[in-house]
């Protein structure tokens, strides 16, 4: 059975037991501070079981792509070492919303593993929870009497709370759980130990395959349990080990999920996959394998590599899979992005996002493929001169400090500093490079960390966005938090009906203030957090149930929307300019302007730019109205054209947001009529990215700004200038700018005529031949003039001048031709510009080099006497 069917006959399964099955959602979280990716099946149904949205069905199966590369699940280090643990990874999963519990859910799961993939009863095991004495939980006997029907007893296995609680999280639903094991060794070897022995301890044939988690209680915030009004199921089970199950191999990495990419790898690089756990070859095929599936799809949903946050973790587990097949595949060209194309062949006709944007992903691993083999090739010189250094120190161990700086400033791997410290009998000092990790962890910790105290909870109530109608409202505080951070004491609230926007879509959350006659507080930001609105203030009311006002800052919001509308307006007349590919890959709009991320694979011309602004202008001048569709199913905002972004989670009720031609789905925050926007101007237009351009722009009292800030500096030039025709005034400047300076040129070549005579008379005698070393501050135009001429007139010499002029070291090197054969200039300046950290070169009879440490001059000046 191939994957794909195996995946298939999941959904169908499910299907045929009345599932709704949905696609998988986006694995970049895009808001939900408390995850980056989803990592497991539930999270996209999170709300569902935390009461605050409508499942759309009560029962539901998916495929979810899945991370565990961060945070609490993080299995970064082993992927690539045994044969089981993936950065991504498919996770299939039934849901029951309040619907059928254990019965069904044991039962199906029964009935799918040994009926429909008919994997023999002889070889699965189960768990169930044996309960908690000090939560007061008993052994799940529920569970236990529902799986005798279907094995043994024997195989039923007792698991503690770490192995059979599943929780969600510090509070909310969670429930005992059963694990569903299979033993995949040969009787032989299970005739000499007792699969019973191997379950949950780590054998790479005995593994968890499927969990079946119970919802049943709600852990409150004090840490106590309560029933769940109703019960829900939450299944998880690993593809590829089912996979592995259902094909009868020993690895994951055997099934047709990974073989296909491997065959690739090893036609590029001409190396063979033995699948030996130890072989290093064969960890960095694993580890490329494994890693191209989770940067393409990552990219494919919208998060690119970046320097921060999820796009960090993703230029991570990138540059992990560049180390790996640069230093055991000898690649030191890019080419994991060739396996994209066979990614999208394997995986495509499931998964249409990584067809749609293929080109994008290819484009952006070359690139970074590309920026990081240079970071490695400049690293390894680095690493070659600190080994010169402590071999010359009379030293055996790299110092700390140093390799630490090669790995945090100039992000070369530690590990390859650590092989060629080892290739030249050297270490590196590992318990210092521990310290040093932990320092900056600890500097980073100090940045960020936060304590974060239980919600206290006033009502239970989901609050009410009504920001969208109004700026300003009654409101009361339903739950609060204590927050402690490095600038002091500070409180997250949810409010009754809130009209403060939280941060989403691009756009900043509002600040403002919370008011009543005895108190007020300051609104210093809002967020969304599991659906929650969450306002941050500076204090807590004496009476937090009493009511408050609650006022947005009116004009940070204005400018705020002015900026987003107008980002809908720029979205729409770069796709007409420049074409439909262009999609948007990331914006951010805030009061003081707005910057968008989008598909592009050449730099804008000028007068793309121009048209740009000229059209969005044009819109903004064309006051439309806007047309606001609030909460209509996703399938008739598509139909009416509206555009959606990739990766983006939609519910099935969405937002729409018209202005003439241009639909998007947005939940922002948008101006009534487009002439609200005032003027747009781009202020920029770059790169971030390989295919990704960047726009940034102004409007409102921002352009107005700007235009009368150039209006002050023209007229600030024309006082200068003592002039009305500024262009006419700066032609006239270069005209005599020029001239002044050839004057100059023309003085300079004098004195260094003059020079030559003097220089001519400072040659020694040495060996028979003749020698100048000589220190001067003249230019380097003269020097060269100087040098040349002097050993034309000087048969038998040598010259060697070093000057600082403009504070710049340099050193240039003449030999006269009858002693090319003999001396040869090239090298002699290699050898000085060593002093003064130079680089250059040039020919027997000339060569020069700059360098960057003037105070390397005298000795410079030393060796050449020596010489
Ligand atoms: N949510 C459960 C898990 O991730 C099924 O294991």
């Amino acid at each position: 059975m191939t994957s794909q069917e195996i995946r298939q006959q999941f959904l169908d399964f499910f299907k045929s037991k009345e599932h709704l099955i949905v696609p998988s959602a986006p694995i970049v979280l895009k808001d939900d501070p408390t995850l980056m990716f989803s990592n497991s099946g539930m999270t996209q149904f999170k709300d569902y079981f935390l009461g605050y949205k409508e499942p759309k069905s009560s029962r539901i199966a998916d495929t979810q792509k899945c991370l565990r590369v961060s945070g609490k699940h993080n299995d970064l280090d082993d992927v690539g070492r045994d044969t089981y643990h993936h950065t991504m990874f498919e996770m299939l999963g039934n849901w029951s919303f309040g619907d059928y519990f254990k019965k069904e859910a044991i039962t199906w799961a029964w009935e799918l593993l040994t009926e429909v993939y008919k994997i023999p009863k002889e070889n699965l095991y189960v768990t169930i929870f044996e309960g908690d004495e000090k939560e007061n939980l008993d052994r799940d006997t529920e569970a236990y009497d529902l799986w005798k029907q279907f094995i043994s007893e024997d195989r039923i296995i007792n698991g503690n709370k770490k192995d059979n609680f599943w929780e969600m999280g510090a509070s909310g639903p969670c429930g005992p759980c059963s694990e569903i094991h299979v033993d995949l060794r040969t009787p032989e070897e299970k005739a000499k130990v007792s699969g019973l022995e191997l379950v949950n301890n780590d054998h790479p044939q005995v593994v968890e395959i499927w969990n079946l988690v119970f919802m049943q209680f709600n852990r409150k915030a004090d840490g106590s349990l309560e029933n769940l009004p109703a019960k829900h199921i939450d299944t998880g089970m690993g593809f590829e080990r089912l996979c592995m199950a259902l094909q009868k191999k020993e690895s994951n990495y055997d099934t047709d999920v990974f073989t296909p990419l491997i065959a690739k790898v090893e036609e590029l690089s001409g190396k063979k996959y033995t699948g030996i756990l130890t072989d290093e070859k064969d960890i960095a095929i694993r580890v490329v394998v494994d890693h191209i599936r989770a940067v393409s799809f990552a990219i494919a949903d919208g998060q690119l590599p970046s320097n921060g946050g999820a796009g960090y973790v993703i230029r991570r587990i990138l540059r992990r899979g560049i180390s790996y097949a640069y230093r055991f595949l000898d690649r030191k060209e890019p080419f994991l992005f060739e396996l994209v194309a066979v990614l999208q062949d394997q995986m495509g006709a499931f998964f249409p996002e990584l067809q749609k944007q293929g080109t994008l992903v290819t484009e952006v691993i070359k690139s970074e493929e590309e920026s990081f083999l240079k970071t490695i090739e400049n690293g390894l010189i680095r690493v070659e001169k600190l080994i010169q250094q402590t071999i010359s120190n009379g030293q055996k161990v790299l110092p700390s400090e140093e390799v630490f700086e090669l790995y945090d400033t100039y992000g070369f791997p530690d590990d390859l500093t650590r092989i060629i410290a080892e290739e030249k009998g050297l270490t590196i000092d590992e318990a210092g490079f521990e310290a040093e990790m932990a320092k900056q962890k600890q500097r980073s910790k100090k940045d960020s960390a936060a304590k974060v105290y239980d919600w206290v909870v006033l009502e239970e109530k989901p609050e009410t966005f009504v920001g969208y109608d109004v700026l300003e409202t009654e409101t009361y505080i339903t739950r609060y938090r204590k927050i402690e951070n490095k600038d002091g004491e500070f409180y997250q609230i949810v409010l009754s009906n809130s009209p403060f926007y939280p941060e989403g879509g691009g756009q900043v959350g509002d600040k403002g203030v919370l008011e009543n006659a005895t108190e007020s507080f300051d609104v210093l930001e809002t967020k969304k957090e599991n659906g929650l609105i969450i306002s941050l203030i500076n204090g807590l009311p004496k009476d937090a149930g009493a009511i408050f006002y609650a006022k947005v800052n009116v004009a940070d919001r204005k400018n705020s929307q002015a900026n987003h509308s107008a980002t809908h307006l720029l979205h729409e007349a770069l796709r007409e300019v420049l074409g439909t590919h262009v999609e948007q890959k990331g914006s951010y709009v805030g009061p003081d302007y707005l910057r968008f991320d989008f598909s592009h694979f050449s730099k804008m011309t000028e007068e793309e730019l121009a048209l740009v602004e000229e059209k969005v202008n044009a819109k903004i001048k064309e006051n439309l109205a806007l047309q606001e569709f609030r909460n209509i199913p996703i399938q008739e905002a598509l139909d009416k054209g509206a555009m959606a972004l990739f990766g983006e989670k939609y519910g099935d009720n969405v937002r729409m947001i018209q202005f003439g031609t241009s639909k998007e789905l947005c939940g922002g925050t948008h101006v009534k009529t487009t002439s609200e926007i005032g003027h747009f101007k781009l202020t920029s237009e770059s790169s971030t990215a390989a295919g990704i351009r960047r726009i940034e722009a102004i409007s409102g009292e921002k352009s107005e700004e700007y235009f009368k800030n150039l209006e002050t500096q023209v007229s600030e030039i024309s006082q200068l200038l003592k002039s009305k025709d500024l262009i006419k005034s700066i032609e006239k400047l270069l005209e005599e700018n020029s001239a002044l300076k050839s004057e100059i040129d023309s003085f300079k070549k004098e004195k260094a005529k003059g020079e030559i005579q003097n220089w001519k008379n400072e040659f020694e005698e040495k060996n028979g031949k003749k020698l100048l070393v000589k220190k001067t501050s003249l230019d380097a135009g003269s020097v060269k003039d100087i040098v040349f001429q002097l050993k034309k007139e000087t048969p038998n010499s040598v010259i060697i001048i070093i000057s600082d002029a403009n504070e710049k070291p340099m050193v240039t090197v003449g030999v006269s031709e009858d002693l090319e054969a003999s001396y040869h200039a090239g090298n002699i300046v290699k050898e000085l510009a060593k002093e003064i950290q130079g680089g250059g070169g040039g020919n027997p009879g000339f060569a020069t080099a700059g360098g960057k440490n003037l105070a390397g001059i005298e000795n410079a000046f030393q060796k050449a006497l020596a010489i």
